[in-house]
């Protein structure tokens, strides 16, 4: 594999992210990671030699022209701000058509004054999470490199979508997908074999088929699609992108997002860095990465041992040891919202460049807060699964801690949809105590304080119609209570 420390002579080339390294690799290279140091990899541009618009509005123009399957796709109508791949070698299924929701329901309970609250709602990409803004970047570069046999260790999202991208592409590609059997959420599970992917249930959790799979990515040159690949990042730029497309190009005060591998905090990060660069944003909007309680990392490493980036040198010794403690512990991640029940996220060092850079704070939510918070987002538009609600979970909590003031605008990425885990809201709503008892109340959910419950009646048309009088009197009663 060609190494270099000398800036590529390409517009745009892989770069290891470690200062002291910066060994370069060319676009053409499928690494997952720096072959001299092992450190993570980025895809850095020569933008003096690219052709970028001069204002953001100008994307705006592209949607009249989405006959075209590269100004339809909600990712690579931005191409000219990830320009790593001939036009021809993209490979698309329609991804990112996906909307910013106001939610003035959902910002009162997060604390904010109305028209404050925007939910961006990634559950509506055509495998159901964020993942596909991802997968489309890490897809295209597969096809550009050659490659036909695809893998990921997963939490069921990433899965889902790399089984999608095969299934839904003329290209020969073959998914392997790994996932910590009894780990992932039924909705996820059934896309995956739905799909026809080889599903490989390791006996362990996320982080040992994390560990699996690169070894066999490695072992069987098989292109690793997790987030350790820089490439899926790149697709993952255009969430902010278009967050800032719905707000008129007018940055917001706040981005919260949930963090599990830490790949979208990252890609939001970068994203930021490169237009203020570029100039085609003035201001840039803070962000706040939220962990679940049973899968804390980030926020030990960063609220409570003062982890930072220093400037690409992170004293790396704070996660080195904090995973011996886990270790000696045997602490697993464990929460219910299993998409971030994730202990050893490979994207920490970037994401501490995007906390850096976009002012950046860290909070941890209890699956109480998730579950609640997750109810409210249901009942006021938009459907999420747990992990997702944990945004408007850290939301509230910041909004409490006056982090974030009750003006200010901020955006709460809904990564995955609500049918991803029905177990989970069923258990919520659903009045079998043993089956709260089960899903919800072995992780510490004591309450389901907005639950819709289901009303049983007996088949009989006088107790029905007098149970739609009485509950909808209650209903509207409690609304004009509220
Ligand atoms: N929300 C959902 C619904 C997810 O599926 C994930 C990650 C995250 C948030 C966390 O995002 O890793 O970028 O910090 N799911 C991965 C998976 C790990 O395998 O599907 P992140």
């Amino acid at each position: 594999m060609a190494v270099s420390t000398l800036p590529m002579t390409e517009t745009a080339y892989q770069r290891c992210l470690n200062p002291a390294c910066l060994a370069t690799l060319g676009v053409d290279q499928s690494a997952f990671s720096c072959p001299r140091c092992g450190d993570l990899l980025d895809v850095v541009y020569d933008w003096d030699r690219l052709p970028v618009p001069r204002r953001l509005g100008d994307f705006s123009a592209k949607w009249a022209n989405r006959l075209d399957p590269l100004c339809f796709s909600g990712v690579w109508r931005f191409r000219e701000l990830l320009p790593f791949a001939p036009p021809d070698q993209i490979v698309t299924i329609g991804e990112g058509q996906t909307i910013l929701q106001s939610a003035d329901a959902v910002g009162r309970y997060v604390g904010l004054n109305p028209g404050r609250l925007k939910l961006q709602y990634e559950g509506l990409n055509p495998s159901g999470s964020f993942k596909d803004n991802g997968m489309t970047a890490a897809f295209t570069h597969a096809r550009m490199v050659g490659a036909r046999r695809v893998a990921c260790a997963s939490t069921g999202n990433t899965s889902a979508a790399l089984a999608v991208y095969c299934s839904a592409t003329p290209y020969g590609f073959k998914a392997i997908i790994f996932i910590g059997s009894g780990r992932i959420s039924y909705g996820k599970l059934a896309q995956a074999l739905d799909h026809g992917a080889l599903t490989i249930q390791i006996v362990g959790d996320f982080d040992d088929a994390m560990e699996r799979v690169r070894q066999v990515a490695d072992r069987l040159g098989i292109y690793l699609m997790n987030s350790v690949n820089p490439f899926r990042l790149e697709g993952q730029k255009t969430i902010m992108y278009r967050v800032l497309e719905s707000l008129a190009w007018e940055p917001p005060d706040w981005i919260v997002v949930p963090g599990g591998n830490l790949g979208n905090s990252s890609a939001f990060g970068k994203a930021f860095l490169e237009l203020k660069y570029l100039g085609l944003i003035d201001r840039v909007p803070r962000l706040a990465v939220i962990n679940a309680s049973g899968a804390q990392t980030l926020d030990q490493l960063v609220s409570a041992h003062g982890l930072t980036w220093s400037d690409g040198l992170p004293d790396m010794e704070i996660p080195r040891q904090y995973y011996t403690a886990l270790d000696a512990e045997r602490m697993k991640a464990s929460t219910i919202a299993s998409a971030i029940e994730i202990n050893r996220p490979v994207n920490l060092k970037k994401c501490l460049r995007a906390l850096d850079f976009c002012d950046g704070v860290v909070r941890q939510v209890g699956d109480q807060e998730i579950m609640d918070a997750k109810a409210q987002v249901g009942a006021g538009g938009l459907g999420c699964e747990p992990a997702s609600a944990a945004s408007v979970a850290g939301a509230r909590k910041l909004r409490a801690e006056g982090v974030i003031g009750a003006d200010e605008t901020v955006v709460c990425i809904l990564t995955g949809h609500q049918l991803k885990d029905p177990t989970a809201t069923v258990a919520y709503h659903g009045t079998d105590q043993d089956n709260f008892e089960k899903v919800l109340g072995s992780r510490g959910v004591r309450r389901a304080g907005f639950a819709n419950r289901p009303v049983v009646v007996p088949n009989d048309l006088d107790d029905i119609l007098r149970t739609i009088h009485l509950y909808s009197e209650t209903r509207d009663a409690a609304v004009r209570d509220d």
